[in-house]
């Protein structure tokens, strides 16, 4: 359609962190664990952790920053995604209670469980909903509770992951298409998983047993990421015709602070272009790249115009890449 606007404009941010932080050195008061061990594996000092507020209650508090940040009434929002795994009720869904509790009457919402990878699907598929003339202005938002799924008797995960939510306000303009990518290999899901309610009913014939925690294969976690992230930023390289020096940042999900290292090593960028906030956060999942996005914005180190990819990575297994001018 000429003349059609189809560049996606993030036109503000927010984020939420829980108040209380667990630090590397409270977990090694509570398991066989050290700060040296996590910090020197993952990069990871401290993670926030919620002492009741729940995933829709920080993705609300998400929401609200970020509609003040874009000066934008939550009337004015046609389409609520939430990028989440660990909502507090599969019924009714998050994007449901952001609606009501901000008050977008106006907009439809609904959850995309796609895991790290899904505040990026979450925004693709805003983007191709507003590309298609059919909403105007969306509300993508990643958020999650991941301390209520792991063990805390399990060191070997429970000292990844933090609590949180970021959201974006998103509307189309002018300019440079923004692209994207995105893939899934189900074949490999077991890598990362987390069992749902059990099937246990007068009906069912082999009752299984469920898992109340998630489970990880750390290395093929990261044998997956260091190959599959590079390799997809630059099929989206290729699809916009530009090179990995024309980006200003690369803002991944933040897993571990070794894969983003060894992407950037691969892509032959300097890391520095590949800002980190595993150090206080933790891995956030879903949350992570709009908590970064937020704090990239609101210290102004993210300017109008700076060329950026996004790109999340995680159980599915999924992966993805999106290009945006900020
Ligand atoms: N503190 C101290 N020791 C530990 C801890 C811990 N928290 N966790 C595991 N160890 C021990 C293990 O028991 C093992 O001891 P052993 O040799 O006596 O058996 C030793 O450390 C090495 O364990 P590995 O699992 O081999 O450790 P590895 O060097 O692979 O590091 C890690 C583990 C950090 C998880 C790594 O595999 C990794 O970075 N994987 C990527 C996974 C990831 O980022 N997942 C995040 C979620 S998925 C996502 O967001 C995409």
């Amino acid at each position: 359609m000429e003349g059609y606007e189809m560049a996606i404009r993030i036109l503000g941010t927010g984020s939420y962190l829980p108040d209380r932080v667990v630090t590397n050195d409270e977990l090694a008061e509570m398991m066989d664990t050290s700060d040296e061990w996590i910090r020197t594996r993952t990069g990871i000092g401290s993670r926030h952790v919620t002492e009741g507020e729940t995933t829709s209650d920080m993705a609300v508090r998400a929401a609200e920053a970020a509609l003040k940040n874009a000066g934008i009434d939550a009337g004015e929002i046609d389409l609520i995604i939430v990028g989440t795994f660990t909502g507090e009720q599969l019924m009714p869904n998050m994007a449901s209670k952001v609606q009501a509790a901000i008050g977008a009457n106006r907009a439809v919402g609904f959850d995309l469980s796609a895991a790290c990878s899904g505040f990026l699907f979450s925004l693709n598929t805003a983007y191709c909903f507003m590309k298609a003339g059919i909403y105007q202005k969306a509300l993508v938002i990643g958020a999650e509770t991941l301390s209520k799924t792991v063990d805390w008797d399990d060191r070997s995960t429970c000292v990844l992951f933090g609590d949180g939510a970021g959201a974006a306000v998103v509307g189309l303009d002018e300019g440079t298409e923004s692209l994207f990518i995105m893939g899934s290999d189900g074949s490999k899901g077991e890598v990362l998983s987390l069992d749902a309610r059990p099937l246990k009913t007068p009906f069912s014939m082999n009752p299984k047993e469920v898992n109340p925690w998630m489970t990880m294969n750390g290395q093929e976690v990261f044998k997956f990421a260091v190959r599959k992230v590079p390799e997809c930023i630059e099929e989206l390289m290729k699809k916009a015709e530009l090179s990995v020096e024309d980006v200003d940042w690369f803002i991944l999900h933040q897993a571990n602070v070794r894969i983003i290292e060894s992407v950037s090593k691969r892509l032959g960028v300097d890391s520095s272009r590949f800002p980190v906030n595993l150090d206080h956060c933790g891995n956030t999942s879903a949350a992570s790249i709009p908590i970064l996005l937020d704090e990239l914005n609101r210290s102004g180190r993210m300017k109008r115009g700076d060329r950026i990819v996004l790109s999340g990575f995680g159980g599915g297994l999924s992966w993805g890449a999106t290009y945006l001018v900020w």
